[in-house]
């Protein structure tokens, strides 16, 4: 069994942060989302990898190297536009070979890994199984229709009327049957060659498409809202641990990580909570859900609930809420005269002000 993960695509949701940096790396409680991503596939007892990549290949390549800190084996291989999953499937043909695979979208989150179904898939072996959960806004997902026996009998991509409320997670499992899928089918109205499509010919063609229904937890990071939510679960099983220095005025209560050389002065942190290494917080306030990156400084301010990438900064500003900021930052108060907002905000970028 071989793993394909997507790590391409522009990230459009999560701007400006993606102008500079891929989606798949985007930090939670200070980790790329993507490695949790290999952890879960290396967990599950594959080795070989293929991990697709597009504009932000350098920057993938350089975060994974050669998957050996995983314990994998990676090849990567550049799709030269986002041209859609099953583009994906069909420029993989080479490093798949007749191997059964599982796809993984590289920003996609679940709890609890896929090490049970990816056992259960190498037993039982139907040509596909795809994984469904409930969601609330169906039409921002592929949907799946299930008969009476949970058997999958049509699925769509993003409908505009949704016909469940089951959206595809982005975890499949195929057997090399998906290769002849995703041959025959043709680019869709948004132009990509969809892998509901291709899991939909199969269907049509009377092949095994099979579903399993998770309720745990699963979230697609791409959308700040979700990737501030993501953060949050990662950070309560945090285990607490100070490798920094704290001092004796300073109040650290609840699962707070402070990392190697980061300095906490004068401050009130709870957690849960990570300050990354060499980041210094002083006369400050650090709440709940909040992951400061490396090289960060937070001095006179309050900030909580909250993703900070690394070498930014937050002096004499309260309070910072539900926050995705990236890197070297600044964030500084304004001159009291005259009591105006001044802003140097990259393209894309989106601001919340309280006054
Ligand atoms: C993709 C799939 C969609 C699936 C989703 C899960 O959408 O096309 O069917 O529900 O991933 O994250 P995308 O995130 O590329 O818009």
């Amino acid at each position: 069994m071989k793993a394909l993960i997507l790590s391409g695509g522009a990230g459009t949701r999560l701007r400006p942060i993606t102008h500079t940096s891929a989606k798949q790396l985007v930090p939670v409680a200070n980790k790329p989302v993507l490695f949790y991503g290999l952890e879960a596939v290396a967990a599950a007892g594959i080795v070989e990898v293929g991990i697709i990549v597009g504009e932000t290949a350098n920057e993938i390549e350089e975060a994974v190297g050669d998957g050996s800190r995983f314990g994998l084996k990676v090849t990567y291989i550049p799709q030269e536009a986002p041209l859609g999953l099953a583009h994906a499937v069909l420029i993989a043909r080479d490093f798949l070979g007749a191997d059964d695979f599982v796809m993984y979208l590289g920003d996609n989150f679940i709890v609890g890994g896929i090490t049970e179904l990816v056992d259960e898939f190498r037993t039982d072996r139907p040509d596909a199984r795809i994984l469904l959960t409930k969601v609330l806004d169906p039409s921002s997902f592929g949907v799946a229709e299930l008969d009476a026996q949970g058997r999958v009998t049509a699925l769509e991509e993003k409908p505009e009327h949704p016909k469940s409320d089951l959206a595809l997670v982005g975890v499949y499992l195929f057997t090399p049957a998906v290769h002849k899928a995703v041959r025959a089918i043709e680019p869709s109205h948004r132009g990509e060659l969809e892998i509901t499509d291709a899991l939909q010919w199969l269907i049509d063609t009377a092949h095994d498409v099979r579903s399993t229904t998770i309720s745990g937890y699963w979230k697609d990071t791409g959308k700040v809202s979700d990737l501030l939510e993501v953060n949050r679960t990662v950070l309560e099983s945090t285990e607490p641990l100070v490798e920094g220095t704290v001092d004796d005025a300073s109040v650290i209560i609840g699962r707070v990580r402070i990392e190697t050389g980061a300095q906490v002065r004068g401050s009130r942190i709870v957690g849960p909570a990570i300050i990354g290494a060499d980041t210094v917080v002083s006369d400050a306030y650090i709440g709940p859900f909040t992951s400061l990156s490396e090289g960060c400084r937070v001095e006179d301010s309050e900030i909580e609930y909250s993703i900070v990438l690394r070498g930014s900064s937050i002096t004499g500003v309260r309070r910072v809420e539900a926050s995705l900021i990236g890197r070297d930052v600044e964030v500084v108060p304004a001159p009291r005269n005259p009591a105006a907002h001044r802003l140097v905000l990259g393209d894309h970028s989106k601001v919340q002000i309280s006054s």
